[in-house]
């Protein structure tokens, strides 16, 4: 029987909190289906610089490359967020994580449970039904484009949004790929009218679209996609765009599923694939308990399905949490007007609850 080495990543804030029960749900998938799943723990972040000096120390990343899969929390601390000076940075971690292991694509499905239509600030009437696969670019644009710096005694300052026809083609690719299995309806967005990466992405993008004639391809401005968002969101399919755009309209779009602490993504590229809320450290609700731990499980289920084909098991985790949401549980961040005190749980309630109907499933 294979072994599957997971390696969790809890990084900072509820990141240690939320992969604790992402961990328990694999636990309980593994007594289930009778898999063998071990686990190791490697530190990123700010819990890593205090530790060692190093937002990303060599020893996690030889960990990482050498895992099956990794259950990634969050990183970041509000100490840094107000000091712009700062030389060493909890996010350095991530991005250099997202470089070094090749995690060019960036899935976020935006998927809405029926029962939280009434935690979201969207009308019920225009969200329901919606269902969106952001595919993410992840190691290119601004976020790593060179020169990077200050000028002018540090008065001007300075980034460089650049991409390559290779980097657009194979996260297109992919997109491209996941449009086909679904409802073949791929929208990429840039901003044409005004960048030049953004028309090298368009061509790109156009020229691929020939070789896949079955799947209706429309371009979308990035102000634009924004609009639409909030006004038409079942008027989207896959959406393919850039890191910086991406990061911006997947915090946005998060809102049509009720609450960041519904969405799950899977970072992949040609090697190990890194599973993770698109939630932050949240330092505000840090330490108490608190935070919605689905975000992490629900990236799990993408762990089982996505890297070790495990769909059965994948299945089964997204219904414990759909089934948990039906009988009126929440945590506080999805609780409507009609949730009840008593259901309102914390963190550990609402896993065990999740734990306890994988069981019964
Ligand atoms: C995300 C986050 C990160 C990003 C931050 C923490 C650097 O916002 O994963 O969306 O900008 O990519
Ligand atoms: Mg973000």
């Amino acid at each position: 029987m294979t072994t599957y080495k997971i390696l969790v990543v809890p990084g900072d804030g509820i990141g240690v909190e939320v992969t604790t029960w992402g961990r328990k749900v694999l636990e309980a998938i593994a007594r289930k289906f009778n898999h063998t799943f071990t686990f190791d723990q490697a530190l990123i972040g700010h819990t890593a610089i205090e530790a060692t000096g190093n937002p990303l120390p060599d020893e996690s990343l030889e960990k990482m490359r050498a895992s099956d899969a990794i259950l990634f929390g969050a990183v970041g601390h509000p100490r840094y967020d107000n000091d712009p000076s700062a030389k060493v940075r909890p996010e350095q971690g991530l991005l250099r994580m997202r470089k070094e292991l090749g995690l060019y694509a960036n899935l976020r499905p935006i998927k809405l449970f029926d029962e939280l239509l009434d935690a979201s600030s969207i009308k019920p009437e225009i969200l329901r039904g919606s269902d969106i696969l952001f595919f993410r670019e992840l190691t290119g644009d601004v976020y790593f484009g060179q020169p990077r710096e200050r000028r002018d005694n540090g008065n001007t300052a300075l980034d460089t949004m650049i991409y390559s026809r290779y980097e657009v083609e194979r996260i297109a690719r992919r997109a491209f790929d996941a449009a086909r299995t679904r409802r073949k309806k791929l929208t990429s967005v840039d901003k044409a009218n005004v960048l030049e990466s953004s028309r090298l992405w368009r061509e790109t993008v156009q020229e691929m679209s020939k070789s896949y004639p079955d799947v209706e391809v429309e371009h979308m401005f990035v102000d634009t996609a924004a609009m639409k968002l909030i006004k038409d969101p079942r008027s989207f399919d896959v959406v393919l765009t850039g890191n910086l755009f991406g990061d911006i309209l997947t915090d946005e779009a998060s809102q049509i599923a009720g609450s960041m602490g519904m969405l799950a993504s899977a970072s992949l590229g040609d090697q190990t694939g890194l599973y993770e809320p698109i939630h932050g450290s949240a330092p505000d609700i840090a330490g108490k308990g608190i935070a919605n731990p689905m975000a992490s499980i629900l990236s799990v289920a993408l762990m089982l399905d996505i890297s070790f084909e495990m769909k059965a098991e994948s299945d089964t985790v997204i219904r414990a949490v759909e089934q948990t949401l039906k009988d009126g549980y929440r945590t506080r961040d999805i609780a409507d007007n009609q949730t009840q005190i008593g259901q309102i749980l914390d963190t550990h309630q609402i896993g065990e609850k999740i734990v306890e109907k994988i069981g019964r499933l």
